[in-house]
């Protein structure tokens, strides 16, 4: 007899890019002169898993410092939210969500949109298991190109608050940010965490742990390619890098040859120099006045940032000019 499955209670809409799309970007970037591969492509299953175990690393202060603001900072947020419809940008498992949902009973309906597909549909499945009030909605997309929102019924007629947490704002460039910010505008107002400039003592570490989570995190990108496009990258002859370039303010993670090589993808050859990087994310840290700058270049209007006592991380909340 097959086994039965229990429906999810969880609506989807899927706009998740073909696999071909996958294959031609990752293509296209280990074919420039500097590899490149765009941060999203570490998040398949095992990606998600190993991101949440970050989460929980002494070394990684983002997490339980936005949450800490999130707590601390509760009621004025849920006043911010008011009754709107709350959209959450790369949710992944949707933890710092449930801070606002607690202190803001008058939402009942969030959409969680992120590229990770069955996490992302079991971390709204949970969220309607915890709060009985809510409609947990699941849009996989790619956070970066407009939401078709004509296509999601429940996001139409309806005012909306946009919420991107975790620093994920740090991946773009900064020339990107004000694209993507103009792009998100039509979520209506925009509550972003924002990493703060500090120590390389305190950043280096954040990205690169004692227990080599991180890396594994970021090796497991090549792992992805292996299984998807058929690659045959030997994961013994790369190793993970974090260095934070001060001049740029941002930290530079890439997945380092240990030798010369060549790697097949498919019928194509690709070639490592010993030494040679290929990029896997930056991460841009911003004083606070350096964000707001950007967020009025984007139409935003900077009407209120919580930080924590250390000034280690910002929420910024941007309204609409
Ligand atoms: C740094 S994690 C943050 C997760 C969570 N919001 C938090 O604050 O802990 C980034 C999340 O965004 C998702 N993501 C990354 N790039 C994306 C993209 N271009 N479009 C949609 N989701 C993306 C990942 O799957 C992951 O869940």
């Amino acid at each position: 007899m097959p086994l039965q499955t229990k429906p999810s209670p969880v609506k989807l809409y899927d706009f998740h890019p073909p696999a071909e799309d996958f294959r031609s970007a990752v293509l296209r970037g280990l074919s420039l002169p500097q590899k490149v591969l765009s941060p999203q492509f570490l998040y398949d299953k095992r990606g998600s898993e190993l991101f949440d175990a970050i989460c929980q690393l002494p070394e990684y202060y983002l997490t339980r410092t936005e949450m800490q603001i999130l707590r601390v900072n509760a009621g004025e947020i849920a006043a911010a939210l008011d009754h709107r419809v709350l959209v959450e940008l790369g949710s992944g498992s949707s933890q710092k969500i449930r801070i606002l949902l607690k202190a803001a009973p008058q939402v009942t309906t969030y959409v969680g949109v992120d590229i990770s597909r069955q996490h992302l549909q079991e971390a709204c499945a949970a969220l309607m298991g915890d709060f009985e009030r809510l409609d947990a909605i699941a849009v996989c997309a790619d956070y970066t190109k407009p939401l078709p929102i004509a296509a999601i019924p429940e996001l139409q007629n309806r005012p909306t608050i946009g919420f991107f947490p975790g620093s994920s704002i740090g991946n773009l460039e900064p020339v990107e940010v004000i694209s993507f910010l103009k792009t998100v505008a039509l979520l209506g107002d925009l509550i972003v965490g924002v990493d703060l400039k500090k120590s390389p003592m305190i950043l280096e570490p954040a990205y690169d742990d004692a227990q080599g989570v991180s890396a594994e995190f970021a090796l497991n990108v090549l792992t992805r390619i292996n299984r998807e496009l058929g690659a045959n990258f030997d994961l013994t002859q790369f190793e993970y890098r974090a260095r934070y370039n001060e001049a740029e303010g941002r930290i530079e993670m890439a997945i380092a040859s240990l030798s010369d090589q060549t790697v097949h993808l498919g019928n194509a050859e690709i070639r490592f120099r010993q030494g040679e990087t290929l990029r896997t994310e930056h991460s841009y840290k911003y004083t606070i006045d350096e964000f707001q700058l950007l967020a009025m270049e984007a139409g935003f209007h900077p009407v209120q940032v919580w930080v924590d006592e250390q000034q280690l991380f910002s929420l910024h909340h941007l309204k609409q000019m």
